[in-house]
């Protein structure tokens, strides 16, 4: 009987295309998909840059998922130091401490802070240079737009739809705020201050940044 005339270098070429296309197709199944934000540590330090329309101020921001609380401490140019103190149960005190002008608001809101991951879901715009850095962009609901370094996955910039801007100048994962400087001072809890509402208080909620996220997220 004749043998099999296909012969060793045919097999060979067979088998070298069969394993040329099974990589071609999963490297391109590899490159297909938009890339998507890092989730936020469960806790960092940030010192965050913010201009709106030419007013500027520094935010102290420390998240803690892992305590369910979030803080952010803003400072306006020459102006007002403001404490922004979120609670996962829904509460959010805002405060001065300076001499006189002692004041206290609180709210409570139908949801926590901001999941470790709100980002999901967002658009994947391409990428762009910001600030000197290049980044993936984002779009999430019209709302905000979010740009993350493409090499260390850090967040570099973000802008809402109000033009409000803000460039992210630390961020110190891990870095915990200690318990004592999240204790709101006495009169936030003196009940004719609870429902106070500073002419500011929008204002506040959005350079906080949280509130009015937390709402459309
Ligand atoms: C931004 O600032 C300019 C100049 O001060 C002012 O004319 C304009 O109304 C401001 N826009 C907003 C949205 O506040
Ligand atoms: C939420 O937690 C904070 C901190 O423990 C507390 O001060 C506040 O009263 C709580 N709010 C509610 C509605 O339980």
């Amino acid at each position: 009987m004749k043998k099999s005339t296909v012969s060793p270098i045919t097999v060979l070429l067979v088998v070298a295309a069969i394993l040329i296309s099974y990589y071609s197709d999963v490297s391109s199944a590899e490159s297909d998909p938009d890339p998507t934000p890092a989730p936020w540590p469960h806790q960092f330090h940030s010192i965050l840059f913010v201009n709106f329309n030419g007013s500027l101020s520094l935010i102290d921001l420390w998240y803690d998922w892992t305590n369910g609380r979030n803080f952010n401490i803003i400072q306006d140019q020459l102006g007002e130091l403001l404490y922004d103190l979120e609670w996962n149960n829904g509460t959010v005190f805002r405060y001065t401490l300076d001499g006189d002008k002692k004041k206290c608001s609180s709210a409570l809101i139908d949801v926590g802070i901001l999941r470790p991951n709100w980002l999901d879901g967002a658009t994947y715009l391409g990428q762009q240079f910001i600030d000197g850095f290049h980044c993936n962009v984002w779009q999430k609901v019209d709302f905000i737009w979010y740009y993350e370094d493409i090499v260390t996955k850090r967040p570099v910039h973000w802008v809402f739809y109000t033009g409000r801007s803000i460039h992210v100048m630390t961020f110190e994962v891990g870095a915990v705020l200690e318990d004592a400087k999240w204790q709101a001072p006495v009169y936030c809890f003196d009940k004719k201050q609870v429902h106070d509402d500073p002419a500011s208080d929008n204002d506040i909620l959005e350079i906080g940044s949280k509130g009015i996220l937390r709402e459309f997220i």
